[in-house]
């Protein structure tokens, strides 16, 4: 049974909610239970054994993923990290050495060395940075050899086949050509991550100030990186994850609906600087470099374009998986600050 709704700040709850996009470009957020169009989860068997978070050692988000399988308890756990990485990493190896997780090293650049470390294992999650994320052809064509059965790239963010931004390039040109290999795969879209967006978009919890793209009302999704993590461990367990795209969320939000949960939880008025979209595109279109400030305009105006919502199509639901929702996430910052 599906129902329409409008949402206010209040009605925002992770899990039950996802954003859809219809092909008419009009944008709805759906409540569901049961609903017919989502590949849920109808198993709970994963046909893989050994998995390898590569950049999991100590990545944003690699780290995060690793600490799911350990949880699952149902997997063999191995990480790959950069040899130069190692010397500097001793302390994380160790956490990781005492919950029985394996840690592998290889240069990215050692095709032999790569083929050793993922021989044996059946799938390969890359968290690779966004600064290299070229880096995985190499880890791709090393997985096919060491015969890999599933590749999940580092994607993890919003859905670049409709964003033509050159800053996604390199992630269009792994996944294009993941798709040419042997090896299976899963991508995920998730969106802004819920705990680190706000402070890439410059808000200052602390001092109550905000600064927004556009009118702040275009709904978008945000994903927790605990929920990634979750969804990522849950998707081998569903057969629909095979070859597939994945978009999901912990929750639907507009920029006003969490200044509103900033300003509820802080119990403080922000202060709220909004940049004209148009501004901020002709600033984009005039550039020609990567600077840090061109991709996060570059980001953050996914939201302000209405492109920050999942396709029906690719969108996956886990009713399972309890997720970290937005009021959650504010009360716990602010409780810890
Ligand atoms: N949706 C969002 O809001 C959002 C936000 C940020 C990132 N992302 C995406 O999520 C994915 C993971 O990002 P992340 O921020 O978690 O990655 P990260 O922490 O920047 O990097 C992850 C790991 O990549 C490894 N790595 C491999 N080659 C490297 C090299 N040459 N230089 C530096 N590190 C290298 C490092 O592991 P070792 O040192 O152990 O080898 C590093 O710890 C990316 O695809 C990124 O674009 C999404």
């Amino acid at each position: 049974m599906t129902f329409v709704l409008e949402v206010n700040t209040s009605d925002i709850k992770g899990g039950c909610f996802l954003a859809l996009q219809t092909s008419s470009n009009l944008q709805k957020v759906l409540a569901f239970q049961n609903p017919p169009h989502l590949h849920q989860n109808q198993t709970k068997m994963s046909q893989f054994k050994t998995v390898l978070v590569a950049g999991g050692l100590s990545g944003g988000l690699g780290k995060f993923i690793v600490e799911e399988f350990v949880a699952n308890g149902d997997y063999n756990v191995k990480i790959l990290s950069r040899s130069s990485s190692l010397t500097e990493k001793a302390a994380e190896i160790e956490k990781y050495k005492s919950v029985g997780v394996e840690v592998v090293a290889a240069e990215y650049t050692d095709h032999a060395g790569l083929v050793k470390a993922l021989k044996g294992v059946d799938v390969v999650v890359s968290t690779v940075g966004t600064a290299v994320i070229e880096t995985q052809i190499s880890l791709i064509k090393a997985a096919e050899e060491a015969g890999v059965k599933r590749f999940i790239p580092s994607e993890f963010g919003s859905d670049i086949s409709k964003i033509p931004s050159p800053v996604f390039n390199h992630k269009r040109q792994i996944s294009e050509y993941l798709r040419t290999t042997t090896l299976e795969y899963t991508i995920f879209y998730t969106n802004y991550w819920l705990d680190t967006i706000l402070f890439f978009a410059e808000w200052d919890l602390t001092a109550g100030k905000a600064i927004i793209i556009g009118d702040g009302n275009d709904r978008f999704t945000v994903t927790h990186r605990k929920d990634v993590a979750k969804f990522v461990v849950a998707s081998l367990s569903n057969p629909k994850s095979r070859n597939a795209v994945h978009g999901t969320a912990s929750a639907v939000v507009t920029w006003r609906e969490l200044l509103s949960l900033a300003e509820k939880h802080s119990g403080k008025k922000f202060d709220v600087t909004y940049k004209d979209l148009g501004s901020v595109q002709a600033e984009l279109a005039a550039t020609k470099d990567f600077t840090h400030e061109y991709v996060r305009d570059t980001v953050l105006s996914i939201a302000a374009q209405g492109l920050g919502l999942v396709e029906e199509s690719v969108a996956v639901d886990y009713p399972e998986i309890k997720v970290i929702t937005p009021d959650q996430f504010f009360r716990e910052f602010y409780n810890k600050a």
